[in-house]
């Protein structure tokens, strides 16, 4: 299949419109839109990212409107995070409609709903007819894509369009929160921190997540963000020497001199930076990663988050 790149939103959609597979831009990571209330669809996109089938998608909405058709029900919590934070760069899960077909959401009752804030995405999205269910535009195990090039790089030839935007502003990928239990519990974590959805709804807690239990977020148990190099985590007082085939990327310059480095302004520069930085390492055959640790404040909880899972990688 010969993938067709383009920078139109409406000739995007068309491919969406006709059963195919799109991948587009959102102010995370790239994603890879089908059309949710199409089960053939939406089955393509786990062939074409080798995605494991027990992994449930998000569904993107390019206006509030679409929400009523994927969920029979929305909690008060919900609401107020709907509310407070779309579009954004937050998932909200709630109860699924009839609508959405098994496939979508790998069996579950609940769907993740989210509205990208990304002036394209929403053209597009707004066009597409239905919403669009994708999960991030890479390879399965492979790093989320923050350029178009990334995902021409993993998914060419297995997609029918690629929506050429800019990069990804932010870089990680959304803050997931099930509204559907007691509590809202914050399942991933993303630029929007658990504070400021505590602050939205205080009764909000982190789900740790634990490899021996069913996982709540499913996503959570599978091999992800990695890189083929090994991945180091140090911090900044470490006193490290690296061998002459590794790669540094941190905020503070580090104590040796690495064949590629990347030294970012602060955690949100260091953010958006991370995943494009871990492929530039792959293409170049760089064998070990030093990664700087960060402080878990504002979005350094997500970036530990995916630092820690790439080092386990
Ligand atoms: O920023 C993002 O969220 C990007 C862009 C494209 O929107 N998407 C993304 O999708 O990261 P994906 O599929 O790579 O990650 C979705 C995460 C997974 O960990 C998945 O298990 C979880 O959200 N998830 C999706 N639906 C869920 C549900 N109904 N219940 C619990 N977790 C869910
Ligand atoms: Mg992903």
């Amino acid at each position: 299949m010969e993938t067709v790149l383009t920078g139109d939103p409406l000739t995007a959609a068309e491919f969406i419109r006709s059963g195919q597979l799109c991948a587009f831009p959102t102010e995370t990571v790239y994603g890879l839109g089908a059309d949710v209330f199409d089960a053939a669809a939406v089955a393509k996109i786990f062939e074409a990212k080798q995605r494991p089938a027990d992994n449930p998608l998000i569904a993107h909405i390019g206006y509030l409107e679409q929400i009523a058709s994927l969920s029979k029900s929305i909690s008060a919590d919900a609401q107020k995070l709907i509310d407070a934070f779309f579009p954004g760069p937050l998932t909200v899960v709630v109860l699924k409609s009839e609508l959405v077909p098994p496939v979508a959401t790998a069996g579950l009752e609940t769907i993740g709903i989210r509205m990208p804030r990304n002036d394209l995405a929403k053209v597009f999205l707004s066009a597409c007819g239905s919403p669009v269910a994708a999960p991030s535009a890479n390879l399965s195990g492979r790093p989320s894509p923050t350029t178009w090039q990334a995902v021409y790089e993993d998914l060419s030839g297995r997609i029918g369009c690629i929506l050429q935007g800019n990069d990804t502003k932010i870089g990680l990928e959304s803050t997931v929160v099930d509204c559907t239990g007691e509590f809202p519990m914050v399942l991933r974590h993303g630029a929007v921190s658990l504070q400021q959805v505590q602050a939205v709804v205080p009764g909000a807690r982190f789900s740790a997540f634990d490899e021996s239990a069913s996982p709540k977020s499913p996503g959570m148990k599978h091999r992800h963000y990695s890189p083929t190099a090994r991945v180091v985590l140090i911090s900044g007082t470490s006193e490290h020497v690296g061998p002459s085939e590794s790669a540094y990327i941190g905020i503070t310059e580090p104590g040796f001199e690495p064949v590629l480095k990347l030294i970012a302004a602060d955690a949100e520069d260091y953010a958006h930076w991370l995943f494009e930085f871990f492929r530039e390492c792959d293409r170049r055959g760089i064998e070990k990663i030093y990664c700087e640790e960060v402080s878990e404040e504002g979005i350094g909880a997500a970036l530990m988050d995916r630092l820690r899972r790439a080092a386990q990688g």
